[in-house]
């Protein structure tokens, strides 16, 4: 066969528009998703349409739709009418589902967390919501939150009806009953502030060990990763803290993660440490093998929980009010890309991240089974970059195949990642 025509029977390329989640998964992880924002999913077109692009975000979870003052607001009555929009909404676009939450102090009706309980009344009380809810949404659940927030912000145990009366005992108790309601899905506990590896990150890994000790099922840590622009714990520590987890045997994701500014209107250079930030959470996540996926708390700055709990602060989200991209989502894009681009994919496909900051495009051939054709069939298109340009900071500088800028804006100088992905940083 003439080499042109072989090259051509090679190389299949096929376009993916690289949105957050393709880079991804292309980079290793199961998913990049978002919370879903029950009662704007259906009023807000433009949000819907981000929301549902399963190239954008691979995976949802419900804002508020599951917790047990939405499902069981009173004793023995179960609707599913909020949790379902989520769960259908996925289902729709082919997205995975993460379910949140079980046992948890907040959104927990009256009638629990302020009856008199024994500890055989409260056990049925649990083991009857567990049985109906995670029934319900039984084999479309990548992973349930079991138990959410049982420490508290100082590191001591969490005061709460669960506490109150089985003492720390209602731990592998909920991990147990929560494995009969849903054999299947992966059993989470779910917290805030354990980014910053003190005594509430120590007192988790307490509560894991006594899950594990107990004979009960435990499958992952969920850091929320509720945090603050500026006060961001770096990369290496992102990684040091997953790792206290997953050296436990468990998987770790991020699973409610949001930057807030502390004082708005961000200035453009707020924006951009927000930007590194979120690069660092996320380039943690990365250097962890056990660090699955990644999970926002709503995508956008238009629906968010901060400023109705931290007055005058917000804008936490890598979407801004208008649904336009902010500085975050081309950090975040450019650190999967990174990681993405390591290692020349093994299948055919395309990765093209759509930031005009980082236009890396890789087009690899398939190649067929011997070693001589393998050589010959590997190529790479180009950049539409003009010569002399500079690159932004986070921007693509160099790499196997780049044509694209190699110098960098003042004062960010050009590293390398990998062969195949060189930054401005
Ligand atoms: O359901 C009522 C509705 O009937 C009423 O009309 C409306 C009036 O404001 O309030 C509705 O309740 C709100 C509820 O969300 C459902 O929308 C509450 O006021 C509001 O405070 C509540 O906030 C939620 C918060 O959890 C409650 O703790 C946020 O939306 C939600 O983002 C937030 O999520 C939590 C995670 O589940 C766990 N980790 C922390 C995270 C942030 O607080």
């Amino acid at each position: 066969m003439h080499s042109k025509a072989l090259l051509a029977a090679l190389v299949a390329p096929a376009a993916v528009s690289a949105g957050l989640n393709d880079l991804a998964v292309r980079a290793g992880l199961k998913y990049f998703g978002t919370a879903l924002r029950e009662s704007a999913i259906n009023s807000d077109s433009a949000y819907a349409a981000i929301l549902s692009d399963k190239s954008e975000f691979g995976q949802l979870v419900p804002e508020n739709g599951q917790k047990w003052d939405a499902t069981e607001a009173t004793q023995g009555q179960f609707t599913y009418s909020s949790g379902d929009i989520t769960a259908n909404t996925a289902k729709k676009n082919g997205q995975g589902l993460r379910c949140h939450t079980m046992v948890w102090y907040s959104q927990l009706p009256n009638w629990v967390s302020s009856g008199t309980w024994t500890k055989d009344s409260l056990t049925k009380v649990i083991q009857t919501h567990m049985n109906n809810v995670m029934g319900h949404y039984k084999g479309q659940c990548y992973a349930w939150d079991v138990v959410n927030e049982a420490v508290a912000d100082d590191g001591n145990w969490r005061d709460n009806v669960f506490l109150k009366t089985f003492g720390t005992d209602y731990l592998p108790l909920s991990f147990n009953l929560a494995k009969a309601a849903d054999p299947d899905t992966k059993l989470y506990y779910n917290d805030y502030n354990l980014e910053y590896n003190g005594a509430k990150t120590d007192r988790a890994v307490e509560l894991v060990k006594i899950v594990q000790a107990a004979g009960a099922p435990i499958d992952g840590v969920g850091f929320q990763g509720h945090l603050i622009v500026g006060s961001t714990p770096g990369r290496s520590s992102i990684a040091t803290v997953l790792k206290r987890f997953t050296a436990l045997g468990l998987e770790v994701a991020f699973t409610e993660l949001d930057i807030r500014h502390s004082s708005l209107p961000a200035s453009s250079s707020a924006l951009v440490t927000q930007g590194n930030d979120y690069a660092n959470v996320v380039g943690g996540c990365l250097d962890v093998a056990g660090c699955i996926g990644v999970t926002i708390w709503s995508f956008t700055d238009k629906y968010s929980w901060i400023p109705e709990t931290f007055s005058g602060q917000g804008d936490a989200l890598i979407y801004d009010k208008n649904l336009g991209k902010k500085p975050a989502w081309t950090s975040i894009s450019s650190v999967l890309a990174a990681k993405a681009t390591g290692v020349p994919p093994a299948s055919s496909s395309t990765v093209k991240p759509s930031s005009t900051l980082i236009t890396v495009t890789t087009t690899t051939a398939k190649p067929s089974s011997t070693s001589a054709t393998k050589t010959s069939s590997s190529v790479a298109t180009t950049t539409t970059a003009s010569s002399g340009a500079e690159q932004a900071r986070w921007g693509q500088c160099g790499g196997n195949n780049w044509t694209g800028p190699t110098k960098c804006q003042s004062p960010w100088t050009c590293q390398k990642q990998n062969d195949w992905y060189s930054q401005c940083l």
